[in-house]
């Protein structure tokens, strides 16, 4: 039986998956109405360095994946030009002609989708580069999984970011608006770039339900379906050590297997100096990867860490 895998990336490392991008189509979402803009003009076309903020993500994607469908709505007609104008080839627009959310948006393309995976990814994402991508492609090859998506550190409390948020119910984004947590309790947030196996995806993206306060429907709910519709083995997770923590935590919660990848600071790298130690545990040595089971008795994961002078420091 195949593993089926959720992992949550931080990206830092680049790895060419030619397999996977010849199976590849990409969806960039450009339909939204930029409304926290408060311009009444799309930022799409906002110029950035000579040209418009959606042909970067779109440049970048190119770079990488043959056939990139973009879904426009709001002042489609700039946007499409804006797109035009830098010549990209293989690309096909798709109307989305009510603005009801990411997940529709998604569901308006779905006449193009043929390949074994589609990257889905927001049009407004102009310093995300091509690495990005590509450690995001490995490891969702690596691991087979049915959706992989990306996830940074970010605890601004003035970003209107859709958070991934972990508790007894699972794991799930939430987008901004419905955000009511405390931010320092679920400091990561959703960076708008999903791999999602194709198959996965027409299975689930029928069945998102509209959400009853926007009547929008969000993709990011495919992530908390897939958490709690879908048996594990295991779970494999790096990145920020907040998020690791929820993970396992959460993981824990449901009797799944769980490894975490825990960074320190190394100095000496033989277990002599200390400085990459975790509670009782020396990161160099012991680790890198450890057991949840483990990591549950430690007192300092997910709280603490040390600065370059070894000092302890809260998270
Ligand atoms: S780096 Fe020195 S003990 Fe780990």
């Amino acid at each position: 039986m195949k593993k089926k895998l959720l992992i949550a990336l931080l990206c830092t490392k680049i790895i060419q998956t030619n397999s996977v991008f010849n199976n590849t189509q990409a969806i960039v979402l450009a339909a939204g109405g930029s409304t926290r803009f408060k311009t009444g003009i799309t930022k799409l076309i906002t110029p950035i360095c000579g040209q418009s903020m959606v042909v970067y993500p779109i440049k970048t994607i190119a770079e990488l994946i043959k056939t990139i469908t973009v879904v426009i709505g709001f002042q489609k007609e700039r946007v499409k030009k804006a797109i035009s104008d830098a010549h990209i080839s293989n690309i096909t627009f798709v109307e989305q002609a009510e603005q009801k959310g990411t997940g529709h948006a998604v569901l308006c393309s779905q006449h193009t989708w043929h390949a074994e995976n589609i990257l889905v990814m927001n049009g407004d994402m102009p310093l995300v580069t091509s690495d990005i991508i590509m450690k995001l492609f490995e490891e969702h090859q690596k691991h087979t999984a049915a959706i992989s998506f990306v996830v940074a550190y970010n605890i601004d409390p003035n970003g209107a970011y859709g958070r991934i948020v972990e508790d007894d119910n699972g794991m799930r984004i939430v987008e901004a608006k419905h955000f009511t947590y405390t931010i320092t309790d679920y400091p990561c947030i959703n960076a708008g770039i999903y791999l999602i196996n194709r198959v996965f995806l027409e299975n689930c993206l029928e069945t998102i339900e509209q959400n009853e306060q926007t009547q929008e429907f969000y993709v990011t709910d495919l992530v908390e379906k897939l958490v709690n519709e879908t048996h594990f083995d295991a779970v494999y997770v790096c990145g920020p050590e907040i998020m690791m923590y929820k993970t396992v935590q959460s993981a824990h919660s449901r009797d799944i297997f769980v490894q975490a990848s825990l960074e320190r600071m190394m100095k000496c790298g033989v277990g002599i100096c200390g400085s990459c130690c975790v509670g009782e545990d020396l990161v160099c040595k012991d680790g890198t990867i450890f057991d949840g089971q483990h990591l549950s008795s430690n007192k300092e994961f997910g709280y603490f860490y040390r600065n370059k002078a070894g000092i302890l420091e809260n998270y």
